[in-house]
């Protein structure tokens, strides 16, 4: 069950607390294949590291979490391969909505629908219409996702609003451009976190992530837990801020615990 811990003893007490976190799950087949298992083992394993990963996020006291669970450039895995990841979703979706929703987690869903098939479009518009009033907690969940497509999709959005004459091209600044993407009303994310020890964003908010931190970790995703996270934390309430500017603009994006 997705419940919060008593909060005392949490990690967050000692540190900065950002108010978004993005998470890029990587290294779960290489997590598999340095034990000899199938890459499904290494994704089911990592489904668990997710659970873990929210609820460490309720305890922790983050206002957002967005996972990047499959990407658009996933879809050129094996058919196989993909076929188990649309099923951990589904598994995800049926087995934890329940217990996301009692946690007072909102569950949103960013990406393209239009291609994905209609059990999985219905399970996605189940978790975020029993959730949409919850606030401890919004779990963005970036599947069937691309940044670069996000923009173009957005860029279209309002290239068709100039083209009927509803909008005047001298309109369109970046808040106008950031209210069409599927993120519309999120803050950025503070930092992003990625695991397997690649460093590199792999087409993940790229819109948003303009002044995020990163935390690059080391180990494959189905290894984080909620010590690991602490790290990345700590680590970024280490960081200056400054957006462009000369001065630090707080450490965080929330709170100074
Ligand atoms: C990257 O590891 C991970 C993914 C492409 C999928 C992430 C999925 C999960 C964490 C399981 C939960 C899933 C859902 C849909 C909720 P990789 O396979 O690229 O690892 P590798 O780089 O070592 O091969």
């Amino acid at each position: 069950m997705i419940s919060a811990e008593p909060a005392l003893e949490a990690p967050q007490r000692r540190y900065d607390v950002p108010a978004h976190v993005g998470v890029i799950m990587d290294g779960n087949g290489r997590w598999a294949a340095s034990r000899g298992l199938p890459r499904i083992e290494g994704h089911r394993r990592g489904l668990e590291a997710l659970r873990g990963t929210v609820r460490a996020a309720i305890d922790f006291g983050l206002d957002y979490l967005t996972v990047y669970s499959f990407s658009m450039e996933n879809w050129n895995r094996p058919v196989e391969e993909v076929a188990d990841l649309m099923g951990l979703l589904k598994r995800f979706i049926r087995n934890d909505l329940g217990d996301l929703h009692k946690s007072g987690v909102k569950v949103k869903v960013i990406g393209g629908r239009a291609n994905l098939k209609p059990d999985i479009r219905a399970l996605l518009a189940e978790a975020e219409d029993l959730t949409k009033a919850n606030t401890r907690l919004t779990l963005i969940v970036a599947f069937n996702y691309g940044g670069r497509q996000e923009i173009a999709a957005a860029a279209r959005s309002l290239a068709l609003d100039v083209a009927a004459g509803r909008l005047n091209p001298s309109e369109i600044d970046e808040t106008l451009l950031a209210q069409r993407l599927d993120t519309a009303g999120i803050p950025d994310p503070d930092l992003i976190i990625r695991t397997s020890g690649e460093q590199r964003l792999s087409n993940f908010l790229m819109w948003q992530a303009a002044y995020s931190e990163f935390v690059f970790l080391p180990m494959h995703w189905p290894d984080f837990d909620r010590e690991a996270f602490a790290t990345a934390l700590a680590e970024f309430s280490a960081r200056e801020r400054r957006f462009g500017g000369v001065t630090a603009q707080g450490r965080n994006g929330k709170i100074k615990i």
